[in-house]
């Protein structure tokens, strides 16, 4: 196929992903002539699987301390000048609707296909060009123009954004590639790490979790200075839920994981209450009435009681003593499982090096970086998507 002309283009996105669609679309819609570049085949795949394929778009609840960075003050600006209402109203013109599931999460009532629609009918209002399937060879600059070279020639132009996400799914073409160009034009990379994700164990703390795999309990989950009070599901490799892929982005490996069952009831007035109203029943019956009868029976294990043990004959210190242990459950994950199925990856292109207005490189005039591989990662809840819509429209000027 033949090079592109320099004058062809006056910007190019690679990543036709969340972000890379979105920014694309504005800056066509604004005049500029503008192509997105993406090595799979099909356009934004991650909002099509995202929120259970209902997209949780957005957080009615964004503000910067929602997001990991760096320099936690970066994404103000760009969050500020975007909000989720202002997505919201782009749905509103394209006749898609929305549902608040909890925290302040949207999803999107017509399904993630319908957003993908969306930002491609966006992209096409522009007159933008979308070329997927193309592999990207190498990024070169010379007087104010970008050349990526590619599997289908040669594109040029004064712009480029770089929009190719980050490291987490690789399964589905996620790449280094935003982190590659960023460091070939003197960008420092925060090391980046898998966030969003589930917690393995190895030894008993595996054993123990895996014969209760697919139990859920409402936990508060703490580490790294960060705590989550939402469900927790214990899996055969460890522990996942919505409290633990909010902790893991805080987590340092090593660290110790501080879980509090049932963070809303007092477990030991509960259990003394039970031991006064019913004092012939079994501890087990009563910890039932708490927790699914699998981790009933696991929690009795671990601690070593008889689940037939009468609560008459057990003294309020050792009821105590076994609320304590739950309200104070320390346990140490080996690992997390990786960018394998990592929602998200933190770390990344430094901002530092980033406009906080633009997006736009410090370093060389007309390069920006959006969206996840920029060192901003929101959390669990429609706060990346917030990202990549903000980081977009920050970029697209
Ligand atoms: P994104 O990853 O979307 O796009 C990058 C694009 O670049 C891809 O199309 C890729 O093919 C392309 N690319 C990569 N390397 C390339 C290369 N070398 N050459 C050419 N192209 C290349 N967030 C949220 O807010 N709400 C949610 O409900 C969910 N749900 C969710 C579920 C699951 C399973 C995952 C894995 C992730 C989520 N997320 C989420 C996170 C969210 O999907 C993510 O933060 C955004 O998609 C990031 O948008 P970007 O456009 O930055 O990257």
């Amino acid at each position: 196929m033949s090079a592109q002309s320099s004058s062809d283009k006056d910007v190019i996105v690679l990543g036709a992903g969340a972000a890379g669609l979105f920014c694309a679309a504005r800056m066509g819609q604004a005049g500029k002539r503008v192509v997105v570049i993406d090595h799979a085949e099909k356009p934004a795949e991650k909002v099509r699987i995202s929120g259970g394929g209902r997209c949780n778009f957005t957080n009615l609840e964004t503000k910067a301390d929602r997001f990991i960075s760096a320099n936690p003050h970066f994404a103000k600006s760009a969050l500020a000048r975007y909000t989720p209402w202002d997505f919201i109203d782009l749905m509103g013109r394209h006749g898609l609707t929305w549902h608040e599931k909890t925290l302040g999460q949207l999803f999107c009532d017509q399904k993630s296909g319908a957003i993908i629609q969306m930002l491609l009918d966006e992209l096409a209002a522009g007159q933008g060009a979308l070329r997927l399937g193309v592999a990207v060879e190498g990024v070169s600059h010379a007087d104010g123009v970008f050349t990526v070279a590619t599997s289908e020639g040669a594109f040029a132009a004064p712009k480029l954004v770089v929009a190719t996400g980050g490291l987490s799914i690789p399964k589905m073409g996620a790449t280094g590639l935003a982190y590659d160009i960023a460091r070939q034009f003197g960008h420092a990379i925060v090391p980046t790490r898998a966030a969003l994700v589930p917690f393995v164990f190895t030894g008993a703390d595996h054993e123990d979790f895996a014969s209760i795999s697919g139990v859920a309990c409402d936990v508060r989950a703490a580490a790294g200075g960060a705590a989550f009070e939402e469900a927790m599901l214990f899996t055969h490799r460890g522990l996942s839920g919505p409290a633990i892929l909010q902790v893991s982005s805080y987590w340092q490996p090593g660290e110790a994981l501080t879980l509090t069952l049932l963070p809303e009831t007092d477990i030991a007035e509960t259990l003394k209450a039970a031991k006064k109203d019913r004092p012939m029943h079994a501890l087990g019956t009563a910890l039932e009435g708490l927790f699914a009868k699998r981790l009933a029976d696991l929690i009795l294990r671990r601690a070593g009681l008889e689940a037939g043990a009468r609560l008459a004959d057990l003294s309020h210190a050792t009821l105590d003593g076994l609320a304590a242990q739950l309200t104070d459950w320390r346990v140490r994950p080996a690992g997390t499982e990786g960018y394998r199925t990592a929602e998200v990856t933190a770390g990344g292109v430094d901002t530092a090096g980033l406009s906080s207005k633009t997006m736009e490189s410090r370093h060389v005039p007309g390069l920006h970086f959006i969206g996840e591989c920029v060192d901003v990662t929101g959390w669990l809840g429609g706060y990346n998507f917030q990202w990549a819509w903000a980081s977009a429209a920050a970029a697209a000027g």
